[in-house]
């Protein structure tokens, strides 16, 4: 076996203002994975987080919750470490940033900077709720754009029109919390000299640390020069206050990276082990850093060079990823795609997502698509058809009729190349190419069920003389899985151990590819994992849409409509109408008053279609009406049949168009 490597692994720190969702599991897991591997070839590999839990978001939030922001953190902190559980996350420690650990090493490391002579100040204009006595950063003003004039942009860039520009720019800003008109107010801030580390830096991000591709965009930076980094906040912050500078404090990005120091400190202190090894300059020890492509700044320039300067050592990796979209699209709250890990574990279990993540990711900072068809076929299709099927073909026979032994073999090639498959696989888990081993590893379980299909055991089973080579073909496929569930153990630990329960063996290391079993007994059977289908899918986006919308807790239409016949439908009168008028309802937040044209008279329909769109806006416009509906007695008023349209709600409702050419009273066929 190689050397014993020692590893400190990281995910990057949640913000304790919210749920963990399927974006942050997505880097768990692909960190996990890396870290079962390393456990697996027996190496020492310690894996940290913690909730980070400073800056202003965070402040306000407990604020509207009425609760102090260590309490609101608190409990949140309990829920994520919950949920990371759930989905069998393997963190030796999870803490918060807000411990004395952390306040003593980001005090430490401010010091050294400061009296490496690497600290500066100089006063900034800011913008600055005086209702509030806050300044306000970026996030928190609104205005227009000082380039395109659009109105409710951002302090930081404009989504209108792309412009990046400083808040104090914005045209009529107002403050987000009180809506006041803030003013500008100058004071002092504290800055880390980053400009004067350029050329560490250029050498640093070259060194290997980092994937090609964020070397070069990181190029792209450095040339055109580093500005330093303004890392302190005046109070009212909740954070740590800046040594010999009272009302300043640390800016929530300064103290959060230091976070893993600290959590690994409090691993140390609580196992007996020396923090120094892990972070003096020196150190053998190598440090891996799991991010998303959103904070890569921060990890592969202000970090390694506040270390550097800080008399640390600076991270051996750091693995960037991309961003998950979920049917092709960023997460949408009102679609029910903005998944919580919570809302996911409700209905499935965290293997089939650990296995489809692992199924598509890569060392690349491409973004993953989390396509739900493609996920209840892959966990189908590979899972329960590919890898338990050997299992569950084999173990039935084992048990039943060759008394649970693994005594005979029928020397086929296959289980050799199940075991020198060992090497390719390792290389992939340990390079982040998970898609890759996933795809070796389910061509090696292709090949074993054709090994099986082949030989047939339910045959060779019915006659004496063939009798001990169908036992040798099920002893052989049980050996053929136990490789497997070995292989797949990083990605599906649970199915792993459930697996070694079944194979009667001590949990699996990666040496034990090199045996295989020989007489030995195994334990009766139990179904590993079942097949899931698309309601349960549906189910979790209905649940996420219902909490995105309390109204609208039912599905817009089930996922499989029961059927109608053409006469039901024949009997549904379709006719186009043109709006002639559409008003508010007073007392109905969803409603609009739609008065139509339908060709030889008019008629007034009471639609919830509010919320996308503005009465001015449907004037003149075609749609379809459902003319034969029975007339409704509303509170506002009568209703005279129903339009159509389509959509999840909120602002996406789309009323149905009939083209142009369309008149008011044709019929819709
Ligand atoms: N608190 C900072 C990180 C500090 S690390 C010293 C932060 N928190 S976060 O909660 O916004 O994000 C935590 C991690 O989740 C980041 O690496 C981020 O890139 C990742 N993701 C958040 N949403 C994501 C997706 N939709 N997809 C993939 N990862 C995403 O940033
Ligand atoms: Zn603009």
């Amino acid at each position: 076996m190689t050397d014993q490597r020692r590893l400190l692994v990281t995910s990057a720190l949640p913000y304790a203002n919210g749920a963990i969702h399927l974006g942050h599991m997505l880097e768990h897991i692909q960190t996990d994975i890396f870290v079962r591997f390393q456990r697996m070839q027996g190496h020492e590999c310690i894996y940290v987080c913690a909730d980070d839990v400073h800056g202003t978001a965070v402040m306000l939030n407990a604020d509207a919750a009425g609760q102090d922001p260590l309490a609101y953190t608190l409990a949140i902190t309990e829920e994520h470490k919950a949920d990371f559980g759930a989905f069998d996350i393997s963190h030796d420690w999870y803490d918060t940033t807000h411990s004395s650990e952390n306040r003593e090493l980001a005090n430490t490391i401010y010091e050294r900077l400061r009296d490496s002579d690497n600290i500066r100040k100089s006063d900034v204009a800011q913008l600055f709720d005086a209702e509030k006595s806050l300044f306000l950063a970026d996030r928190f003003v609104l205005g227009n754009c000082p380039n395109c004039r659009a109105p409710d942009q951002y302090g930081d860039n404009c989504d209108a029109c792309g412009a990046t520009y400083a808040a104090t720019d914005l045209i009529n800003p107002i403050s987000k919390f009180s809506g006041a008109v803030p003013e500008v107010k100058t004071s002092e801030h504290i800055f880390f000299a980053l400009s004067r580390h350029t050329e560490f830096l250029t050498h640093w991000t070259q060194s290997g640390a980092l994937h090609p591709a964020v070397t070069n965009k990181l190029a792209e930076w450095l040339e055109s020069g580093l500005q330093d980094w303004d890392i302190s906040r005046d109070a009212p912050y909740f954070g740590f206050e800046i040594p010999d500078e009272p009302g300043k404090y640390f800016y929530v990005w300064l103290d959060a990276p230091i976070g893993y120091m600290s959590a690994c400190l409090q691993y140390c202190n609580a196992n007996g082990l020396a923090f120094e090894d892990f972070w003096r300059p020196d150190s053998k020890a190598e440090v891996h850093h799991f991010i998303g492509k959103d904070i890569i700044n921060f990890h592969a320039l202000f970090w390694p060079a506040m270390l550097h300067v800080a008399d640390f050592r600076t991270p051996t990796k750091v693995h960037a990823h991309g961003f998950l979209t979920v049917n092709g699209e960023k997460m949408s709250k009102s679609k029910g795609t903005f998944i919580n890990a919570r809302t996911y574990l409700d209905v499935l279990p965290a293997g089939y997502l650990r296995y489809y993540f692992a199924s598509k990711l890569n060392s690349s900072v491409a973004d993953l698509d989390l396509n739900l068809e493609d996920f209840v076929q892959k966990v189908n299709v590979d899972l329960v058809g590919k890898v338990a099927n050997i299992a569950s073909r084999c173990a039935g026979f084992i048990n039943k009729q060759f008394e649970g032994q693994i005594r005979r073999s029928t020397g086929t090639p296959l289980l050799a190349t199940f075991q020198s498959a060992a090497h390719e696989i390792s290389e992939y888990y340990e390079t982040l190419e998970y898609s890759k081993a996933m795809r070796v590893i389910m061509s090696l379980a292709d090949q074993a069920n054709q090994f099986i299909a082949e030989q047939q055991p339910w045959q060779l089973i019915k006659q004496a003389e063939t009798r001990d080579q169908a036992e040798a073909v099920c002893a052989d496929g049980i050996n053929l899985f136990r490789l497997l569930a070995l292989y797949l153990k990083p990605v599906l630990p649970s199915f792993a151990e459930q697996s070694e329960a079944f194979l009667n063996v001590p949990p699996l290391i990666w040496e034990d590819h090199k045996q295989l079993l020989e007489d030995h007994s195994i334990s009766p059977f139990k179904a590993l994992i079942e097949r899931i289908d698309t309601a349960q899918v549906e189910a979790i986006l209905t649940k996420e849409r219902a909490n995105a919308d309390p109204a609208a807790s039912e599905p817009v239409w089930p996922s499989t409509p029961a059927t109608i016949d053409i006469d039901t439908f024949a009997a549904v009168d379709l006719r186009v109408a043109r709006i002639i008028k559409a008003e508010a309802v007073a007392g109905a937040d969803k409603l609009l008053a739609l008065t139509l044209d339908v060709g030889d008279h008019e008629r007034t329909v009471f639609s919830g279609i509010k919320s996308a769109y503005r009465p001015e806006d449907l004037k003149g416009k075609f749609t379809v009406l459902v003319a034969n509906l029975a007339p409704r007695k509303m509170k506002f008023g009568t209703s005279e049949g129903m339009v159509l349209a389509a959509g999840p709600g909120g602002e996406e409702i789309f009323l149905i168009h009939p083209d142009a050419g369309a008149k008011p009273g044709m019929k819709v066929s």
